[in-house]
């Protein structure tokens, strides 16, 4: 047997355009097993449109992206549909299902992609559910849960399949800073209590510096700078400076 490799994802001169706008231009990245890999960038830059091309939602224009060693931007469907029960995905619009309790909304994927018996499902329910520190909530509505919380039950809905890959698309954002350092721990347990390779987007920097192994920036379509959290606070591309402090005025303004 080979071993496998070490590159959980792998995207190879990715290039997207919307009609006459090009948002991703020969972007290329590789995230290794187990990594925890933060993407920064500004409003708009493509960080959405990139984490969906991972899951295959989004297909290249030229380029490549691999998951597993297997090119997923030209999988058929019905492979990719069994392929994306490997990720668990977070979405930034939230995504639960407002009409149904906390235990359906977190069953679902499992009826969906499962064969387990109602009794397998309450029981991984609740597993998912103590992750994320909220059990015992199964019969409330999304409605009646504060902002945290839904985020987290969309977290324990996105673990429910026990996914090799964690998707987090702007995890903390609307939440006040004390809940999204509750929120960015949360993604560092589960990142290593799963043993996931994990990657997630946001603009919070204090957020990318404490659930990242590797921080990389989005800019004009490529990443322009990566690195541990460390060597990312000191870099000196203008870029990411002006990005780490905030300003307002800088080359990304200009
Ligand atoms: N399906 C689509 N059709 C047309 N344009 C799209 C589509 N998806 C994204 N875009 C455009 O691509 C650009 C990048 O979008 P994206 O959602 O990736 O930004 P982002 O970096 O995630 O921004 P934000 O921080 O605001 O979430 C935007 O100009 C957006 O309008
Ligand atoms: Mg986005």
């Amino acid at each position: 047997m080979t071993e496998p490799s070490a590159v959980a994802i792998s995207m190879q001169h990715v290039y997207k355009s919307f009609g006459p706008k090009e948002v991703l231009h020969d972007l290329s990245i590789d995230i290794e097993r187990n990594e925890s890999v933060v993407i920064v960038g500004g409003s708009g830059t493509g960080k959405s449109v990139t984490l969906k091309h991972i899951i295959g939602l989004l297909k290249p224009d030229r380029g490549e992206v691999y998951v597993d060693g297997k090119e997923i931007s030209d999988m058929p469907p019905r492979e990719l549909n069994r392929f994306r029960t490997r990720f668990g995905m977070s979405f930034q619009e939230g995504a639960l299902f407002d009409s149904m309790s906390v235990f359906e909304n977190i069953a679902f994927p499992l009826r969906r992609h499962t064969e387990m018996t109602e009794d397998e499902i309450r029981s991984r329910v609740a597993e998912c559910l103590e992750q994320v520190h909220l059990s015992g909530i199964e019969e409330k509505r999304p409605s009646e849960l504060s902002g945290g919380m839904r985020r987290r039950v969309g977290f324990a809905r996105a673990i429910s399949l026990k996914p090799e890959i964690l998707l987090f698309d702007e995890p903390t954002t609307g939440l006040d800073p004390v809940f999204s350092d509750v929120v960015a721990d949360l993604i560092v347990e589960m990142d290593q209590t799963l043993k996931t390779t994990t990657v997630t987007i946001t603009h919070d920097m204090k957020v990318a510096f404490k659930i990242a192994d590797r921080v990389a920036m989005l800019y004009g379509g490529a990443i322009v700078e990566q690195g541990s959290p460390a060597d990312f606070q000191q870099s000196k591309n203008p870029i990411v400076q002006q990005f780490i402090e905030g300003r307002a005025k800088g080359p990304l303004t200009d």
